[in-house]
């Protein structure tokens, strides 16, 4: 399978972890398909870990909890696909899942038939209880050649947290995306953490296989698993959306969308914000000034959104020259500027812009080349 765009969608571990059930997700699916997400790009539904029975049956398959999944997992797919969604669900490399639940250790071409089977889409393959003899990339290209033999279109998600140095190696698995983080929580030192991770490796993400900075907390405000108190201010769940569409990572929510609030709606369902995120060409973002976190991305269309992600404590003003931006000093253009976030216009620009961006704030300004 070959993955064009970052991959968009919804994933139960950071809201409901063990507590996921058939009845969350087709309330999920109802809510994607029914208020605007699937329409936004939203398409895969995932369920996490803790779905599954601790033991296989006798023909060595993964049974799915049945307390928690009353009618099969087929049910659960065919439901899911009813809704125009696809439908995603969990793994390990290892023995077992990182909540010991079975992993596929050994037993991946049963379970990418099984999953086949199924109607499974989107495999995500986590990293706990790998034997030690074992090879990380190895495990993963075993899934990957089950998957791709399988008979059907299931992209893989690999989970391994960036360890083992996973850039080096991932792109030769078929995974279609790779966490290159670690686990995401509901506060803005999270935030900021994997922005800082991913600042290391961002040239590693591109088409075919995107940068996971994992699944999004916008609207999690503490509740949920990976909640920790009343989590962030919905300015730093923005500025999280921003530097997560910015890089390019894939877009899977995770907070409780059934009932979100208008505010909370109006970061997840930009179309702006996501249509930079899912840019067809992909270009490697870069860095405007190493001092600042100014960054610019060209798009596809000969656009350059500028992201200027506030990280600090303290409000600041920013310095940022066309000329770094592939703009000549006799080129007589400039750029009419747009902000993606608040859709007002800033009119045709000039040489530079030294825009002011509150703590935890961003930017991010579509521009477009304009003769003078
Ligand atoms: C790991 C992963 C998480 C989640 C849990 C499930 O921590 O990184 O994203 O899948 O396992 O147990």
């Amino acid at each position: 399978m070959v993955v064009s765009r970052p991959p968009m969608g919804w994933n139960s571990w950071n809201t409901f972890a063990a507590n996921i059930n058939e009845e969350i997700v087709k309330n999920m699916a109802d809510v994607m398909a029914g208020e605007g997400y699937l329409e936004a790009g939203y398409e895969y539904l995932v369920i996490d870990d803790c779905w599954a029975l601790r033991e296989r049956d006798e023909n060595g398959r993964m049974v799915p909890d049945p307390a928690k999944f009353p009618h099969g997992m087929k049910a659960v797919a065919d439901y899911v696909h009813s809704k125009g969604l696809k439908f995603g669900i969990y793994s390990c490399v290892g023995n077992y899942t990182c909540a010991g639940f079975p992993g596929s250790y050994e037993y991946e071409f049963i379970d990418a038939a099984t999953f086949a089977e199924w109607g499974v889409d989107f495999l995500k393959l986590d990293y706990c209880w790998k034997p030690r003899s074992a090879v990380g990339a190895q495990l993963y290209r075993r899934m990957a050649l089950a998957l791709d033999n399988c008979g059907r279109d299931i992209l893989l998600s690999a989970c391994s947290w960036g360890a083992e140095e996973t850039h080096r190696w991932i792109k030769s698995t078929g995974a279609g995306m790779w966490r290159s983080t670690g686990d995401v929580f509901d506060t803005w030192s999270s935030i900021k953490d994997l922005y800082n991770v991913q600042k290391g490796i961002y040239e590693y993400n591109g088409q075919g296989c995107f940068n996971d900075m994992d699944m999004l907390i916008v609207g999690m405000f503490g509740k949920g698993h990976v909640g920790v108190e009343a989590g962030c201010t919905l300015e730093e769940y923005r500025t999280h959306f921003s530097i997560w569409s910015f890089f390019g990572s894939p877009l899977m929510m995770g907070s409780d969308i059934r009932g979100a609030s208008d505010e909370i709606k109006s970061i997840l369902l930009n179309k702006d914000v996501i249509a930079l995120d899912q840019d067809p060409a992909y270009r490697m973002p870069y860095q405007v000034d190493c001092n600042q976190d100014v960054w610019a991305r060209h798009m596809a269309n000969g656009d350059i959104v500028i992201g200027i992600f506030n990280i600090n404590d303290h409000d600041a003003s920013f310095f940022i020259p066309f000329s770094e931006l592939g703009l000549g000093r006799i080129c007589g253009r400039g750029l009419r500027i747009r902000n993606l976030w608040t859709g007002e216009d800033w009119g045709l620009k000039k040489e530079l812009i030294t825009p002011f961006v509150k703590a935890h704030e961003s930017l991010l300004l579509r521009c477009r080349v304009e003769e003078l």
